[in-house]
């Protein structure tokens, strides 16, 4: 039995855990921020650094407790090395350095990407990832700082189809939420409130899908953009005659059709442009992860959007959210295959230039 722990600090929640074989979630402990970024409407890097600092030992020392085991026990030390906030990731980088030293265990670098389409193999589904029938595999992550659309080969290689080319889904999420005056973070607010509304009542635009009898860019078929719906939304409310932000006295039924709208909208895009790629990659199996799959709307939707045959893994929701079980998960491979990162790790704040990246080892 392998025990693994693995630390994230990527942006603005502190996480450990210990999780046995690449599989079985032995502890997973998360200390969220939110509540000290909540007044700015959005993570703050540098404040994000100053609570890891603070949370990150209690928050190992609590996942170890849980998981009933002592750092003797470790086989390896894992920790997310990006993208994400470079002042926050060097804090757990730093962290996970010394403990691994200190420990004279191996210390492996994981991205946080790839660590999230685990998210949708643990507790039990580790298996499935060594069934070549599982593949090819077609993962759309999206959460607050990314949306993606990546595709997992059989050889265990992953190759990046799209992203966005502006805002990430959950920021878009979080950015018109701030503009309804409904608080951070925006997506389970805008869902709460979309609860009730009319996801028909107002047409906002839809990103980078064919419309009108106009095709999309071929090179863009798989990107995503969420800056038009943005701004629609901030014109549609300005035409009601109200302003931007707090304070702002909208109608609870102005409201909830409004969010209703929207929501509809980036889902209606998500939902189109996945079932699209897994078309022409003739995708075996689809994994939907990140914190916006908590979505329910989403998760509905995608279901509805893709033929039965093919397999539809989403991540539990406590793995769809930033967690170190998917860390400490997803290194279990890259340990077992012999990689070792050591102390020449380098935390890295975007995805890396390199279009393919290794999935498992
Ligand atoms: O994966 P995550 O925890 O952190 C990043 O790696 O970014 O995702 C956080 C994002 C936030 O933008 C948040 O608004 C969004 O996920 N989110 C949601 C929901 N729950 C969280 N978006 C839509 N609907 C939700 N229910
Ligand atoms: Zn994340």
């Amino acid at each position: 039995m392998d025990l693994i722990l693995g630390i994230e600090t990527s942006c603005d929640e502190t996480a450990a855990a210990v999780v046995a074989d690449g599989n079985e979630v032995r502890s997973s402990v998360v200390s969220s921020q939110m509540a000290r970024h909540a007044p700015f409407g959005g993570v703050v890097p540098e404040l994000a650094a100053r609570e890891h600092l603070k949370a990150v030992e209690p928050v190992v020392l609590a996942a170890l407790r849980e998981a009933d085991c002592t750092l003797g026990d470790l086989a390896a030390v894992a920790v997310t090395a990006g993208p994400g906030l470079m002042p926050a990731l060097l804090v757990g980088v730093g962290y996970a350095k010394g403990l691994a030293l200190g420990q004279g265990v191996p210390l492996v670098g994981v991205d946080h990407v790839l660590a999230h389409i685990y998210g949708a193999f643990l507790d039990g589904g580790v298996d499935a990832l060594r069934d070549p029938a599982t593949y090819p595999l077609l993962a759309l992550v999206v959460s607050g700082g990314h949306t993606l659309l990546v595709l997992v080969r059989a050889d265990g290689t992953a190759e990046r189809l799209g992203t966005t080319l502006d805002d990430a889904a959950g920021e878009a999420f979080d950015k018109v939420a701030k503009l309804l005056g409904l608080g951070y973070p925006g997506g389970p607010v805008i869902e709460r409130t979309a609860q009730g509304g009319d996801p028909a009542k107002f047409a906002f635009p839809r990103g980078l899908v064919p419309t009108g009898g106009r095709p999309v860019a071929p090179e863009d078929r798989h990107n995503f953009s969420f800056s038009g719906v943005k701004t629609a939304l901030l014109y549609h409310c300005r035409n009601q005659g109200g302003g931007e932000g707090l304070g702002t006295a909208w109608s609870e039924g102005f409201l909830a059709d409004t969010a209703a709208s929207f929501q509809a909208a980036v889902v209606d895009v998500l939902c189109r442009k996945t079932a699209a790629a897994a078309a022409e990659f003739s995708a075996a199996t689809v994994v939907l992860s990140g914190g916006v799959a908590c979505n329910r709307a989403l998760r509905e939707r995608l279901r509805q959007a893709l033929p039965t045959s093919l397999a539809l893994r989403i991540a539990p929701p406590k793995y769809c959210t930033d967690n170190a079980a998917m860390i400490a998960g997803h290194a279990w491979h890259a340990w077992r295959g012999g990689v070792r990162h050591g102390c020449a790790l380098d935390a890295y704040c975007r995805l890396p230039a390199l279009s393919r990246m290794p999935f498992r080892a």
